[in-house]
């Protein structure tokens, strides 16, 4: 079985924006139990720094770990390698404290704009780990380097240019509209050569791209659903790169995400106000309950409450939202908003809440806790993303039992299956999905919702279908393992 090195920007329990580091942090527990053995190498942001239990730089072995190995001169600095075990986790962090001693988001310096330095920071990240991919910490071998998203993506290009024998390189992505794009001046700072700034490389418009290079030269791509795999091959979801990922499709798969049944889990979760199960549903209202006070909402249980817990940016769709609050109030429902991002939408959500006191509620930021409690006392949950290479909160509201209102794209074409007539009578809707992703769309899909609210026992069925669907990572657990193999198989 393959040794792999996984590379991640974020990694829950101990750093998260979003659901890269849910994956990141679960996929390696799912394929530990499929025989796959994962570490992996994560920036020594304060908050992983603490979760491992100190600073390594120096050499000197830390309370959780010990130093495998040290950059003199990372990118302007030097660095060490910790081997550590946290949250239950292998990892490598990357102790560089010139680039990831910095609190807060991963991304952002205070005030919101993306650190001026994120290049080198995130070529540091790419150059650390091919490295040690490469073997130059005693100990330490890999067959595979599996790198995630664009701040990872410079792992398989230095290794594309590496001297002598190298692992096999992995590259999946997350999102294609993040792609680490920097002026063409930023490139003689990463210190590859000249080859690697081509048309064929890094470049792009222009300017260089470390997505672009790692769909370049990475040995296979993948993406995080079958759907958006074939999204991205065209022009509209494809921001650029349709045509490379063309060239590449025969390296190119889409293997769907899957949930931490252990983390996501209304029978034993601590976070929500009362444990329920598909066989002990009646439980549910008391979250509801719960949720609606903590949202400032009237107590009402006959009322749907349909809930958002998203990232606020033009990808989630939420401004097709804001009109049609008035409609879904009249309707009787309730409506529940956790979510941050762009400012103007956060405005207009708080700005919906004031207008109907008792009937909409929000809350702006970030709140891992209250997430939990949203999808155990939400009736649905409204995804209308314009585009989502996977989503996982739909897969979340599914387990919880909360009805996912979907649009048709991405991960969530492949998550949900609508209600339409033939799949109630069969007994396999488990939410409902609307095309194509317009204010029309959208409207149709929550008169749809409260119509079925109207009908509580097929609303119930679709309740059970949700909660009985696979969105554990057995599958692509072993999928990913497949693929490892087919790679290794493949260089022999
Ligand atoms: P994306 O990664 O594009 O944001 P996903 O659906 O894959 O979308 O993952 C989002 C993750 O972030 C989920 O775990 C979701 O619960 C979480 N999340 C998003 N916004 C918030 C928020 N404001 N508070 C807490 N958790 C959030
Ligand atoms: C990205 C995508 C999201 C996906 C997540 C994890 O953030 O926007 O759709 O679920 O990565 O793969």
């Amino acid at each position: 079985m393959a040794r792999v090195l996984a590379v991640a920007s974020e990694i829950f329990p101990l750093v998260k924006t979003g659901g890269l580091g849910d994956v990141a942090g679960a996929l390696p527990l799912a394929l530990a139990a499929a025989g796959v053995e994962v570490v992996t190498m994560v920036p020594g942001y304060p908050a992983v720094m603490a979760a491992i239990g100190g600073a390594a730089i120096g050499g000197a072995a830390t309370g959780g770990g010990e130093a495998a190995y040290a950059f003199a001169d990372l990118f302007g600095g030097p660095a060490t390698v910790v081997r550590a075990r946290a949250a239950g986790l292998e990892l490598l962090v990357l102790d560089a404290p010139h680039l990831f001693d910095r609190p807060g988001n991963p991304y952002l310096a205070p005030g919101g704009a993306e650190w001026f330095d994120n290049a080198v920071r995130f070529a540091g990240l790419g150059a650390a780990a091919a490295a040690i991919g490469a073997g130059v910490a005693p100990g330490l071998s890999f067959d595979i380097v599996h790198a995630h998203d664009w701040q990872a993506a410079l792992a398989p290009v230095y290794l594309r240019f590496h001297p002598g024998s190298r692992p096999g390189t992995v590259l999946t992505v997350h999102n294609l509209a993040f792609q680490g794009r920097y002026p063409a001046a930023v490139f003689p700072r990463l210190g590859l050569p000249e080859a690697a700034f081509g048309i064929d490389g890094l470049e792009f418009h222009g300017d260089v791209s470390f997505l672009k290079g790692g769909l370049s030269w990475a040995d296979r791509v993948t993406t995080v659903s079958p759907t958006y795999a074939r999204e991205i091959t065209g022009a509209v979801d494809g921001m650029g790169l349709d045509g490379l990922l063309r060239q590449r499709a025969g390296a190119l798969t889409g293997i769907l995400n899957g949930i931490d049944e252990d983390v996501w889990d209304p029978a034993r979760d601590g976070l929500i106000a009362a444990a329920f199960s598909r066989g002990r549903l009646g439980k549910r209202g008391l979250n509801k309950a719960g949720l609606q006070q903590r949202m400032g909402l009237e107590a009402d249980p006959a009322a749907l409450l349909a809930g958002v817990v998203s990232r606020m940016t033009e990808q989630k769709g939420l401004d097709l939202l804001v009109p049609l609050i008035p409609g879904l109030v009249a309707g009787g429902a309730q409506l529940a908003v956790l979510g941050s991002g762009e400012p103007a939408m956060e405005r207009a959500f708080a700005a919906a809440a004031s207008a109907f006191p008792g009937r909409v509620g929000c809350v702006l930021g970030y709140d891992e806790p209250l997430a939990h409690l949203m999808q155990a006392g939400c009736d649905a949950l409204l995804v209308p993303s314009r585009f989502e290479p996977c989503g996982l909160t739909q897969m979340y509201a599914l387990r919880y039992g909360t009805v996912p209102v979907v649009a048709r794209v991405g991960g969530l074409a492949d998550t949900v299956i609508d209600a339409n007539a033939a799949a109630l009578a069969a007994g396999a809707a488990t939410g409902i999905q609307f095309a194509p992703v317009t204010l029309d769309g959208l409207a149709e899909a929550l008169g749809r919702l409260l119509r079925l609210w109207g009908d509580r026992p097929a609303w119930a069925r679709v309740q059970r279908n949700a909660m009985a669907a696979d969105v554990s990572w057995r599958k692509p657990a072993a999928q990913y393992a497949a693929l490892y193999d087919s790679l290794l198989q493949g260089r022999v």
